[in-house]
């Protein structure tokens, strides 16, 4: 780079400035990238693209821009492990540099408030703090290859419909303690050098238009140095958005620079809120030079293993009745659609092109199961015949919404038959969903349709009756009913959108290659109508209505577990929740509380057969005190390192006392009320292992 920041900055016209801050349209420099900056002067233009599972450029003809499928967030949230997370950061922040592209747009961390949010796979958690610190991770992977990391969609982007206009309404205390919290732990302990503003507004004001959001909040109170973008076309005044903070206006075109240029020519954007966003521009431009040096080849061998580890980590077993682990040379029958369509991700942005996907037919094949190859070609010869050959091969390529087909096409002679010769069934369940449209709580999304009923219904008669058992894979974008069918089987495992080595990763957890440490990030409910938002729909206009105006947050902090926990509703898999083909025991807590911090530590033992790891989660219960609270709130976890059968390790979890505050919106303070606090060990928010308490003997009180 040649030019000084300040130097260029002085040598600008306005008009060139305008373009610095307002992105080229289409983007030409990386064709098929979600966008570019211009080119002024000597500064060059710089690409931006998706996204959160895997670097997305969408190729055309022959051109194809293949980038590793890692595992979709809410399974790298599933993993508890930040380290893994950081790894798969990095990979996709290498083959972003290796495409030119200096700006990745992710990760993303909206909440899964609503369990059906059509985008929930591209995000972490219900819990800011599990999202904020996977996110904080992501980012520190990312930029350490000199790319830029984006959190978006900032802020309160929880659903799809009407995702353009929809106003969220939404307290000031849920905002603090929900939405905003999981932005502030990521750009604290992540420091990403981009955030995208979302396309919704908030309480009545665009994001990207509102200056309490953008320059308050973000800049004033968090400190934020780094860029404010629009998302693609948020909003609806680009001169209000610069005024409020806005940086960069994307995806851009001729017509915003022309209303840009006249603003500032009438005297309606005075010149210092250009200059402001300019020096942004050129800020990210000089921090992401690195970006654009010599372009490395990628060690693609080495990033499959990446996208491996990560998935393997990530699988939540729900259920075993001790069938799992299989041992090898089990034969095996696979019912299901799922097993040679495997779902590698979602849609939308959030979507990529890899080269291939290991499917989960694919996987076991490979793997020292024997597959029961006439059944598994009856499924292969039905997609085909349903979907076409085309169809197919496109699948990973391109992003296509897959039209349910009935899944029993095994009458019930055929399953005994199957039963008879084979040692146990496996069946493929999946849902997808994406960007523009939120999942329904209805058969064949939320609820399983009557023939998947109806196949694990045969299939658990014809196995049982033969004392063998049947396992359900479900391979999900987000949850489903299951306490309908649970009973019926005999194990579940979840595989999310795993990315591209779905076979291999699910044929290594049935043979217990590795055992599952996967725990859930969001609450599985046992009915639709347990759900908060399903609850509060008197005051909720929001999905699943086709054309809401306003969505109304009414739960309020009552998100998720803090729901369930605080209201005494029983989930059918709680938050934290996942199973482990060994057991740990959790010895000697210990708590250790100074003026700033609380640290809490304790053992975890391997008492089990097989070598496992753990996730141990810290709940805390505040004592009943002025400012409502839930009934609990994860305030720390860590996952062990890979324990051996009798193994320990010492875990400590140290929690800042300013952690512990709850936001009182009428003092605008962050308020830590004093009394009794008790410390909540668990292996999930609902499995709690050991308990202690510390005292907090007078009012802590911190400014936002
Ligand atoms: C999405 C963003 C994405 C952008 C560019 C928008 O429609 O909401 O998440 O980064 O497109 O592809």
């Amino acid at each position: 780079m040649v030019w000084k920041i300040d130097d260029m900055i002085a040598v600008l016209s306005v008009e060139d400035k305008v373009k610095l801050v307002v992105g080229v349209g289409r983007a030409k420099e990386v064709p098929g990238a979600a966008g570019e900056t211009r080119s002024v002067k000597d500064v060059k233009p710089i690409s931006l693209t998706d996204g959160p599972s895997g670097v997305r450029i969408e190729g055309s003809g022959d051109l194809w821009y293949y980038a590793t499928a890692f595992p979709a967030p809410i399974m790298l949230a599933s993993t508890w492990n930040p380290e893994v997370v950081e790894e798969v950061g990095k990979a996709m922040g290498e083959e972003a540099k290796y495409y030119n592209i200096s700006v990745l747009l992710a990760p993303g961390l909206n909440i899964h408030r609503h369990p059906l949010c059509g985008r929930n796979f591209e995000y972490f958690s219900e819990d800011p703090l599990l999202s904020g610190v996977m996110a904080a991770t992501f980012v520190r992977g990312v930029q350490s290859t000199g790319v830029a990391a984006t959190l978006k969609h900032f802020v309160a982007n929880e659903q799809e419909v009407n995702r353009r206009i929809v106003d969220t309404i939404v307290s000031e205390k849920a905002l603090r303690e929900i939405y905003l919290k999981a932005f502030e732990i990521a750009i604290k302990e992540g420091d990403p050098w981009a955030i995208m503003c979302s396309y919704n507004k908030l309480n009545g004001v665009y994001t990207c238009q509102s200056e309490w959001l953008l320059t308050q909040v973000l800049r004033n109170e968090w400190g934020f140095k780094g860029l404010v973008m629009t998302d693609w076309g948020a909003g609806d005044n680009p001169v209000e958005q610069i005024k409020a903070g806005t940086d960069l206006i994307m995806p851009g075109n001729d017509d915003i620079v022309k209303w840009v240029i006249e603003a500032v020519n009438r005297g309606a954007l005075p010149i210092h809120y250009l200059d402001r966003a300019v020096k942004k521009v050129l800020e990210l431009i000089e921090r992401t030079a690195t970006a654009r040096e010599s372009r490395r080849e990628i060690d693609w061998k080495k990033h499959s293993e990446v996208a491996y580890r990560a998935a393997v980590e990530g699988v939540v077993l729900l259920k075993n009745n001790g069938i799992l682990p299989l041992k090898p040379g089990t034969r095996v029958a696979v019912f299901g659609t799922g097993q040679v369509e495997t779902l590698k991700s979602g849609m939308g942005s959030g979507h990529n092109h890899p080269r291939y996907v290991v499917t989960i037919l694919e996987g076991l094949k490979k793997s020292e199961v024997i597959v029961d190859e006439e059944l598994s070609s009856r499924y292969e010869n039905y997609v085909l015949s349903k979907r076409g050959k085309d169809k197919l091969d496109k699948l990973y390529r391109d992003e296509i919404l897959l039209e349910h087909i009935p899944q029993d096409i095994v009458s019930e002679e055929d399953v005994a038959k199957y039963a008879e010769r084979n040692d146990v069934a496996l069946i493929v369940i999946t849902r997808i969903s994406g960007e523009g449209w939120d999942r329904k709580s209805v058969k064949g999304d939320f609820y399983l349709t009557d023939d998947e009923q109806k196949l694990i219904d045969i299939v658990s008669k014809y196995f049982h009756s033969k004392e063998k058992k049947v396992i359900v894979i479900l391979n999900i974008a987000g949850p489903v009913e299951i306490v309908s069918w649970r009973d019926k089987v005999d194990a579940i495992l979840v595989i999310w959108l795993p990315g591209q080595e779905a076979g291999k990763v699910v044929a290594d957890i049935l043979l217990g290659r590795v055992s599952p440490s996967g725990k859930l990030p969001i609450t599985f409910p046992k009915d639709w109508k347990d759900v908060p938002v399903a609850k509060s729909s008197e005051c909720y206009p929001g999905i699943p209505q086709d054309n809401p105006r306003f969505v109304v947050y009414c739960e309020d902090i009552y998100v998720g577990y803090r729901y369930y926990d605080t209201f005494g509703i029983e989930p059918a898999y709680e938050f934290g929740y996942g199973l482990s083909y060994t057991k740990f025991e959790y010895r000697d807590i210990k708590v250790e509380k100074t003026g700033t911090s609380v640290k809490v530590s304790l053992d975890v033992i391997n008492v089990g057969a097989y070598p496992g790891k753990e996730v141990v989660q810290i709940y805390i219960k505040a004592p009943k005190g002025r400012i409502p609270k839930p009934f609990q709130e994860l305030k720390g976890f860590k996952k062990t390192k890979l324990l051996k059968p009798g193994e320990k390790e010492r875990i400590e979890i140290t929690i800042p006392i300013r952690e512990l505050a709850s936001f009182d919106p009428d003092r605008k303070l962050w308020v830590v009320e004093p009394g009794e606090y008790q410390v909540r060990v668990g292996t999930s928010s609902r499995d709690i292992r050991l308990i202690a308490s510390f005292t907090i003997s007078e009012e802590h009180v911190f400014a936002p």
